[in-house]
């Protein structure tokens, strides 16, 4: 009964902030733009020429959160897991198989780090089949998530591995942010490497219909990227500096957009092409000059304009240009560092470090214990 009053209680502060941040974007923030489905849906325009969201879907409010401070990852430790020595060799070794027969999935292991830590923390809740207390689909049946995220399957063999090893002693949430790092440091030829504090403890509730209200979309402006990052405890700068991810991996068709106006031609042709016209489920390389290399390659799209997310143009803007060009300019491996530097401050958000009822080492990575 309790759990019921709260559970209204919430929904009723999660409305009002709703309802007080649609007020606020009335008042106009700048960005014009209107927010589909948390800015995961594109907007159309009428035949009056006024943008509104398909399928009778309703705007989404654009400042949704509160900014919170940086997460300090105090409970954090690099070398955590003394008791199993081996364990983040065991992880690096599941990855590194996975990356040499197919890059693309080093793209989505880092990705997967990314949608975990947005949605309820990185308590690897982003791979729950289903969630604790709750009939209703899990964070991986989201929007953002569905037919599109990968790396499940490295992260499985990486925790039976570990299972053998050292059972019930490495969360899922650690091996997500190791084959995170991992990743990054084999996409990136080596120029990435760097500890990845660990300590991180699995959770048990995961709800897709959280993930959209957290993941920003590819139909955002920068307002709402800035918004998004900062209700993590992200700033700018971050945002920045993790979107450079977008040097590597795909994207599908419905998500590219290919008439910006100053968009390099040569290569929305292409993408018209590769897509058929339609905006389906076929996938286009998000860096058309290096597609498999985790480099600065993608500051050098965002100011050539030869981007395929409205997101990612979107870092053209006067208030972050200087960072684009900086990491574009590609001096001592200024990108690289930074890069690290945001993936760990990243890996701190939300996390669970005392074990309690939502907390545990799951023996799954798909099924809380
Ligand atoms: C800044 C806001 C961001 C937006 C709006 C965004 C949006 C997207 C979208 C729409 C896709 C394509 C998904 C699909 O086609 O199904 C994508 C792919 C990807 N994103 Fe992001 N993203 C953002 C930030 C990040 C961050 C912070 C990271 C990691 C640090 C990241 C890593 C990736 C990677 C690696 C891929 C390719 C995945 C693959 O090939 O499997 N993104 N992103
Ligand atoms: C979630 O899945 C597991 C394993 O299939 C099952 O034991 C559990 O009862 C399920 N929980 C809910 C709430 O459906
Ligand atoms: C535009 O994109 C094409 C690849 O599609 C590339 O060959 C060309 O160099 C790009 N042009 C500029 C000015 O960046
Ligand atoms: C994309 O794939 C999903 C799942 O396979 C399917 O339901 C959907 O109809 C496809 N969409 C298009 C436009 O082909
Ligand atoms: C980036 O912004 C500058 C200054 O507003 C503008 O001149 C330039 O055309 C923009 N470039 C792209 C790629 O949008």
């Amino acid at each position: 009964m309790a759990a019921a009053s709260n559970k209204v209680g919430a929904l009723l502060i999660i409305t009002l902030l709703a309802f007080l941040g649609s007020v606020e974007c009335q008042q106009g923030s700048g960005g014009g733009g209107i927010l589909c489905l948390g800015g995961w849906v594109r907007p159309v325009s009428s035949a009056l020429g006024r943008l509104g969201c398909p399928g009778g879907l309703m705007p989404s409010p654009k400042i949704f959160r509160a900014p919170r401070s940086a997460p300090s990852g105090a409970a954090l430790r690099v070398g955590y897991y003394n008791s199993c020595p081996n364990a983040e060799g065991i992880v690096r070794q599941v990855v590194r198989d996975a990356v040499d027969k197919e890059p693309g999935m080093g793209a989505g292991l880092i990705r997967l780090f990314f949608h975990d830590c947005f949605v309820r923390g990185c308590d690897a809740s982003v791979l729950l089949v289903n969630s604790s207390g709750s009939s209703d689909p899990s964070e991986m049946l989201g929007p953002p998530n569905r037919e599109s995220l990968r790396g499940f399957g490295v992260i499985d063999r990486a925790k039976a591995a570990l299972e053998a090893a050292c059972p019930s002693v490495v969360s899922c949430a650690d091996i997500v942010a190791f084959a995170a790092r991992d990743a990054s440091s084999f996409l990136s030829n080596g120029r990435l490497n760097f500890a990845m504090p660990a300590g991180r403890l699995d959770g048990r509730v995961s709800l897709a219909s959280e993930t959209t209200n957290f993941l920003p979309g590819p139909f955002s402006d920068l307002e709402t990227l800035k918004s998004r990052f900062a209700a993590k405890g992200l700033d700018t700068k971050d945002m920045v500096t993790l979107s450079g991810a977008h040097t590597i991996g795909h994207a599908r068709c419905m998500f590219v957009s290919t008439s910006r106006p100053g968009m390099n031609a040569t290569l929305a042709g292409e993408l018209r092409q590769r897509c058929g016209g339609g905006g389906g489920n076929a996938t286009v390389n998000l860096d058309y000059k290096t597609p498999d290399v985790l480099d600065s390659q993608y500051f050098q799209n965002v100011k050539d304009s030869a981007v395929l997310l409205d997101s990612d143009a979107a870092l053209n803007a006067s208030e972050t240009a200087a960072l684009v060009d900086t990491y574009a300019a590609d001096v001592g491996s200024r990108w690289e560092m930074e890069f690290a530097a945001a993936m760990v401050k990243m890996g701190n958000i939300e996390v669970k470090t005392r074990p309690s009822a939502d907390a545990e080492i799951r023996k799954k990575c798909s099924i809380y214990n």
